[in-house]
């Protein structure tokens, strides 16, 4: 578990770059100026309760709350007595509007097949399976597993359990029968929906297969609902396993959205960062769709007629929040792509960017250095000029991916806004607002109205401009995890009670003159040398700003004199040599840029880096390796276990 023992981080990262909104944007933007941000933050930091009833408006209520919030720490409530229907406010408002006939869903699968979902059509699937669901005996608080591709049925199986406040618990289409298995046994679920397999990189994800296994170890799952995307030959257990199109063919069409408690659990969603046993964050009703449907029009600057893509899958929290539910709750059109980025061709993202002429792309630094190590002659080949915002979320940006990412896919005009959020918050807690906030590169900027963040120590004092400590959040805010479900103990333990009263995020942190937050990753990940806690983002930036990197990754390693050495494993850009020269060159860099005190003692060269399958860096194992330890930890969350193989042969 993070522990916020020693606090303080000394931050070496040089940054000076500003780009302030550029004009022509800030004139149409939502909010258009830095002082309309503050006054608007200052209103919400003065009476938040009376700045979120007033954004609840937005929402659609069958029955009004009596209390906007109610805070017993570390449990909030929020819009207490209210009555309101998730499904309802993404999809039926609309349908029932002038949004009708609006694409809600552009889809692309892998092989190039294409759907289009305007709101009425998504009206019509989503009642008729939430119908299926019902007749299957499900009834609100039931718990259902979500395991499928990124097809337009994940989200409408998504918002029919909505609609019948039944609780989703959505498991990444590439997680392990084990996983899968863990998982429904934690949230003793019901259900699981799924598919016969999933396209990834021209091959198919055996879904069902993976179900088949994992339901030998799930004793509370009575029922398998398979959705047929592939014609793959499955198993089909008879009294088990039913097709989606049998069911769906003889569904009513007929549901009404139930009236839930604006508190109703929405779904759970497990995560383990880079470590420990997954926990299940439980997000609930009003304040979550609240949450994510306001940051998504402030931080994305929503325009009616926005083509708005999100590339991460849903089963992320990134998917729930700004694929699915914040975008529909918006009336907006929401683009899903089935498939890898470099398939068939490494150009396959800006060939969607320019087919369906996307204005908005928000996706995470991992992607964005894969695209900078395969070369700009990919996104060179397309048309980008529909793009006039862009957005990133997962981990710290590195300056020089953050630059390339403006220039080569923005065109030098699209602002950048850089996300700092959590599985556990819900929602965009840290990010600028497009037309209001100048940018800098590798910062999140500052907090959005309603948010209250601060850098502390570990006794929860603030710290001054500039200088490195954690990350805390001082107010509830509506769309904030409830609890761990099933484990109010591990929910306090683990963010309630490190650092006293306020929620703890496990990252590092400092603030600059402007009031800007540069976040530097995990604490867990700080590195100690020779009396200096230096954040491992810092030097993996400077190490990125070298011509010939594109990515690195940096840990300490046991050192007798320093207490901590500096190991950096490095990926090369698409067309360099790994060689001994260039491994002084890269130490001698670090020096230069940061110092002395954060050069590297060895440079280790790799094609690529353990991560998770989220994409974030694996620093854990990478430590193992640097200290020439056996892993131990858990590895389940790996992306690729043969790259742990290779790093250890590389050793040898
Ligand atoms: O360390 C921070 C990093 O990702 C963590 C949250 O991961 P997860 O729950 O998987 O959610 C990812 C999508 C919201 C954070 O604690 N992180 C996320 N966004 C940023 C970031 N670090 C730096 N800058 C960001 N924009």
């Amino acid at each position: 578990m993070s522990s916020p023992a020693a606090a303080n981080i000394t931050s070496v990262l040089k940054e000076t770059r500003t780009f302030p909104p550029p004009a022509d944007f800030a004139a149409k933007a939502h909010i258009k100026s830095q002082a309309e941000y503050e006054a608007m933050w200052q209103r919400a930091h003065d009476d938040p309760e009376g700045f979120w009833a007033e954004q609840a408006a937005s929402l659609s209520w069958f029955k009004k709350w009596d209390k906007v919030h109610e805070w017993n720490e570390p449990f909030a409530k929020w819009f207490l007595g209210g009555k309101i229907n998730v499904c309802y406010n993404c999809v039926d408002r609309h349908a029932e509007g002038a949004r009708r006939n609006k694409p809600a869903i552009l889809w692309e699968g892998e092989p190039g097949d294409t759907r289009v979902l305007t709101y009425a059509d998504l009206h019509r699937e989503v009642r008729k399976f939430a119908n299926v669901l019902k007749d299957q005996g499900l009834k609100p608080g039931d718990r259902v597993t979500i395991y499928m591709p990124l097809i337009p049925e994940a989200a409408v199986a998504m918002l029919a359990c909505a609609r019948i406040g039944v609780t989703h618990s959505v498991i990444f289409g590439g997680f392990s029968d084990t996983a899968v298995a863990d998982r429904n046994n934690d949230a003793q679920a019901r259900m699981v929906i799924t598919a016969d397999g999933g396209w990834r990189r021209g091959k198919v994800v055996p879904l069902k297969h993976n179900v088949d296994a994992a339901l030998d170890k799930s004793p509370t799952v009575e029922k398998c609902i398979v959705f047929n995307r592939c014609n793959q030959p499955v198993a089909m257990k008879a009294g088990r396993d039913l097709w989606w199109h049998e069911l769906m063919a003889t569904a009513s069409e007929q549901c009404p959205a139930a009236e839930l408690d604006s508190e109703h659990p929405l779904y759970i969603l497990y995560t383990s960062g880079s470590t420990g046993k997954p926990k299940g964050v439980l997000h609930t009703t009003a304040g979550y769709l609240l949450g994510v449907s306001c940051t998504h029009r402030w931080v994305f600057d929503l325009r009616e007629e926005d083509v708005f893509w999100c590339t991460a899958d849903i089963g992320w929290v990134t998917g729930h929040s700004y694929s699915v539910y914040g975008p529909l709750c918006n009336g907006a059109t929401t683009v899903m792509y089935e498939g890898a980025p470099d398939t068939p061709q490494k150009d396959r993202f800006w060939a969607i960017v320019e087919k369906y002429k996307v204005n908005t792309f928000y996706t995470a630094p991992t992607a964005i250095r894969a695209f900078l190590k395969w070369g700009n002659e990919w996104p060179q080949k397309r048309d980008l000029s529909s793009l006039r915002l862009l957005g990133t979320v997962g981990e710290p940006i590195n300056p020089e991916a953050w630059m390339w990412y403006h220039e080569v896919i923005g065109g030098g005009r699209c602002p950048i806004v850089d996300t700092w959020w959590q599985t556990e918050t819900g929602m965009i807690l840290i990010a600028p607002l497009p037309g209001a906030i100048a940018t800098k590169p590798g910062s999140a900027t500052r907090p959005l109205p309603g948010v209250v963040a601060d850098i502390v120590d570990k006794q929860g004092r603030s710290l001054p401009a500039n200088q490195g400590g954690l990350l805390v959040i001082r107010k509830p805010w509506p769309a904030m995890l409830r609890t761990i479900f099933g484990d109010d103990e591990r929910f306090k333990q683990q963010y309630w009670l490190q650092v006293p009263h306020v929620y703890f995020t496990a990252d590092g942190s400092r603030r600059d003159d402007d009031g800007y937050f540069w976040i530097m990753g995990r604490v867990d990940d700080v590195l100690n040398v020779a009396g200096h806690r230096l954040s491992t983002m810092e030097v993996e930036s400077a190490l990125v700003h070298h011509p010939k990197v594109a990515e690195a990754a940096v840990v300490g390693k046991p050192d007798e004199i320093k207490g901590e050495g500096i190991a950096c494993f490095v990926t090369l850009r698409a067309g360099n040599t790994p060689t001994e020269e260039l491994k002084k060159e890269l130490i001698q860099h670090v020096a230069k840029e940061i110092g002395a005190l954060a050069r590297p003692d060895e440079i280790r060269f790799t094609e690529a880096l353990p991560k998770t399958r989220s994409g974030k860096i694996m620093r854990r194992l990478l430590r193992d390796i640097a200290s020439g330890r056996q892993t131990t930890g858990d590895t389940t969350t790996l992306e690729d276990y043969s790259i742990l193989a290779k790093l250890r042969e590389e050793e040898e």
